[in-house]
């Protein structure tokens, strides 16, 4: 055996599921802590424990059996992994880490402390905040407003355009942010060992769901020119290193209409823009994030061909036992790799699974990707 040591997963999601699949060929110990059986990383793992990532006891219940503590998730118990610190357990990545990252505010201030592009933005503690700093013209319109914590997939951001959308202003301690004019939104996936050594996944594309805020289409490469490429792995690299985080750390940029660069936000773990390495890299992002945390050595990512990945995103109007319609086109495509995470309920815009295509250009992978995506919906078999 390559290892002996117990790797805890906070989390059994999607993230989680891939990450158990990725220990496989290794025969790795994978414990993974969630809900109940029904997550979609159960089967997958070497034990699988029910209980609540946000609880303070189910987390050191949970984290004292390990060597590693992990994340698929950074809205976790982090006053647990603190402790559990001390305890001894190896919990990649540090919670000083998660701290500064789950409050979008300090994340911000992060950037600013450190020199890294980002949005211009302001704090405030509640609404009357925001509409004082309107009134008085310390901020204006159009500008974004997010929450400081427990936003993910957009939930918790949005834009306020004009007069009419102030009143939609929501009453939390808030990131008021401009609006960026965005030629395209990018991300990087880097990783970092226990011993030092980083390394990165080439920039992807990422476009989004309108009116979701959730990633629609992935384009690996981004379309983007050598200097923008070379600055971005650049900025990955220096936040990892200054937030000593040992594991992987997807970096989400803007690049705007002008041509500059600013970091959105940061997620300490494997993430949706990374999901096409597991067939189109000699790594994939799960498989580094793994050998990042058990001090392994780390493989130089390259990709295999260019690739397009879709989210396969629960159907408008059905909620309830999924149902695949549609399934014979995608599985006579070729170069088509289906993931299906096994969730046993289906919503609008629920991330139910995702599919790579591997294409010898990005407009093949495109067209691929836009016919299984007229023929492929995820139902339920009575309508809601
Ligand atoms: N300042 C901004 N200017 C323009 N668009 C923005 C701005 N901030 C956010 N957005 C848009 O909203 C999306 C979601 O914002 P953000 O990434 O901060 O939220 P999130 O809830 O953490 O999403 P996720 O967790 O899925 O990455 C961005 O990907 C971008 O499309
Ligand atoms: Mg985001």
């Amino acid at each position: 055996m390559l290892t002996e040591k117990n790797i805890g997963i906070l989390g059994g999601g999607q993230l989680g599921k891939m990450l158990c699949e990725a220990a496989l060929p290794w025969h790795l110990n994978i414990h993974v802590l969630d809900k109940d059986q029904n997550m979609s990383a159960a089967p997958y793992c070497t034990s699988f424990s029910s209980g609540n990532f946000k609880k303070y006891e189910d987390v050191m219940n949970f984290g004292k059996g390990m060597d590693i503590l992990t994340i698929e998730i950074e809205h976790v118990n982090i006053d647990a992994l603190f402790d559990l610190q001390r305890l001894g357990v190896e919990v990649r990545p540090r919670p000083e880490a998660l701290v500064k990252i789950v409050d979008k505010g300090l994340q911000k201030q992060f950037y600013q402390e450190n020199d890294i592009p980002t949005a211009t933005f302001r704090l405030y503690e509640d609404k009357a905040a925001i509409l004082k700093a309107l009134d008085e013209g310390e901020i204006s319109l159009p500008f974004v407003q997010k929450t400081r914590t427990e936003g993910y997939d957009g939930r918790g951001v949005q834009v306020i355009r004009d007069s009419a959308d102030v009143g939609n202003i929501v009453d939390v301690p808030s990131v008021i942010e401009e609006l960026v004019d965005l030629e395209k939104e990018v991300a990087v996936m880097a990783a970092r060992n226990a011993s030092g050594q980083i390394e990165s996944f080439e920039p992807v594309e990422m476009q989004f769901k309108e009116g979701a805020n959730l990633l629609d289409v992935l384009i690996c490469p981004a379309r983007i020119d050598r200097s923008q490429h070379d600055k971005m792995l650049e900025i990955g690299e220096k936040i990892i290193r200054a937030l000593d985080i040992v594991g992987v750390l997807a970096i989400e940029f803007f690049l705007s209409k002008e041509g500059k660069i600013y970091v959105n936000e940061i997620a300490p773990r494997p993430h949706n823009s990374g999901h096409h390495t597991i067939e189109n890299n000699q790594v994939s992002q799960f498989e580094q994030h793994l050998r990042a945390i058990l001090d392994f050595p780390l493989i130089k990512p390259k990709d295999h061909s260019p690739a397009v990945m879709i989210n396969v995103l629960g159907e408008e109007g059905y909620i309830g036992r999924p149902f695949i319609e549609g399934s014979r086109n995608l599985l006579k495509t070729e170069g088509a790799y289906f993931h299906w995470y096994g969730k046993a309920e289906t919503k609008p815009y629920r991330k139910m699974g995702h599919i790579t295509f591997l294409a010898e250009d990005i407009d093949h992978g495109l067209k691929a990707a836009k016919e299984i995506r007229q023929s492929l919906k995820i139902i339920t078999k009575t309508p809601t």
